[in-house]
């Protein structure tokens, strides 16, 4: 099987270091670069997870540090909803490797030239390298075949009414990229949202007994501490691991392709995503905005995945 060639740029963060390990694990994919970017935490704590994650799942590729705050804004943290440490819960081990001394932009623009092939960016944070990369490299941008991001909401924000906390956190940086010309799949709140994993399923996961399985059921007791204090969640919504199977099982999804736009420049609905859902701009579409999804099947995407890290029988 012909692999995708992928760059994953986050800010781990809970559903960013489970979205990892879907990625990792999935022989469909071949992870070419870690890079992180500022957004749940301080650039130093993201891609401290990130070394961290990346030691823990065994994934062995360059880890870059990213750009340390937005364009125009002060950075915004989320301690409420991944704690202090940006990926509070259980103890992980220490990094067994340093980050390379390239930037994550230089990073991925060398990979990108080097590769014969298109490559994949999926940006599970804020867009600011995303962004500082189509503009110091404009001339890439043909060599990237698809963004799946996750970010944005059609409907609604989580952070401010009308925006969601990875485009809120940098809308500048967000309305460079969606406005870059590169095919975008959105996995934004209308979607996200529906992709709870439930408390009896962080308990199948427990039980399948190895370290990378015990993790990801605690990170799930952790994220859903704050998730439960949200009105109507069953479960942990794990945002960014929608962007991982929007590519790998775009099967289980109900997608629609409308014109999206991000507003910077506005007081209500800064870093909102405004999707033109009944073509009334008459512009051409440039988001696979994804608009439903199967969550069982979701689910058990993601239960498979982390048994392939092993099962410890009792
Ligand atoms: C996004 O915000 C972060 O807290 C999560 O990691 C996800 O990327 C959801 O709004
Ligand atoms: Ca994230």
């Amino acid at each position: 099987m012909k692999r995708i060639p992928v760059i994953l740029d986050g800010d781990p963060g809970h559903d960013d270091a489970i979205a990892w390990v879907l990625a990792n694990a999935s022989p469909m994919l071949d992870i070419k670069a870690v890079t992180s970017c500022c957004g749940n935490q301080t650039m130093e704590k993201t891609t401290y997870n990130a070394l961290r994650i990346c030691t823990l799942i065994g994934l062995n590729v360059p880890v870059a540090k990213g750009r340390v705050k937005p364009f125009l804004k002060p950075p915004m943290v989320a301690p409420n909803v991944h704690g202090q440490s940006g990926l509070d819960g259980p103890k992980l081990p220490e990094p067994a490797f340093d980050v390379v001394p390239e930037d994550a932009v230089t990073l991925m623009a060398r990979i990108i030239e080097e590769s014969d092939e298109p490559i994949t960016l999926v940006p599970t944070g804020p867009l600011t390298n995303i962004a500082a990369l189509f503009m110091a490299h404009p001339e890439l941008k043909k060599k990237i075949s698809h963004i799946y991001l996750m970010g944005g909401g059609i409907h609604h924000g989580n952070w401010a009414p009308a925006a969601e906390f990875n485009i809120q956190v940098d809308p500048e940086a967000a309305a460079y990229v969606f406005a870059a010309g590169v095919p975008i799949t959105m996995a934004g709140l209308d979607v996200t949202e529906k992709a709870q994993i439930y408390p009896e399923e962080f308990e199948i996961i427990r039980g399948l007994g190895s370290k990378v399985a015990t993790t990801v059921a605690e990170w799930f007791d952790f994220f859903f501490q704050y998730h439960k204090s949200l009105n109507g969640y069953k479960g942990a919504a794990v945002h960014d691991a929608v962007a991982i199977v929007a590519m790998t099982n775009p099967e289980i999804f109900e997608v629609k392709d409308m014109y999206v736009e991000v507003e910077t420049d506005s007081e209500y609905c800064n870093g909102a995503t405004i999707g033109d859902v009944h073509g009334v701009l008459g512009k051409k579409p440039n988001v696979h905005v994804l608009w439903n999804l199967d969550r069982d099947a979701f689910a058990k995407i993601l239960i498979d995945a982390v048994r392939t890290y092993g099962e410890v029988s009792e």
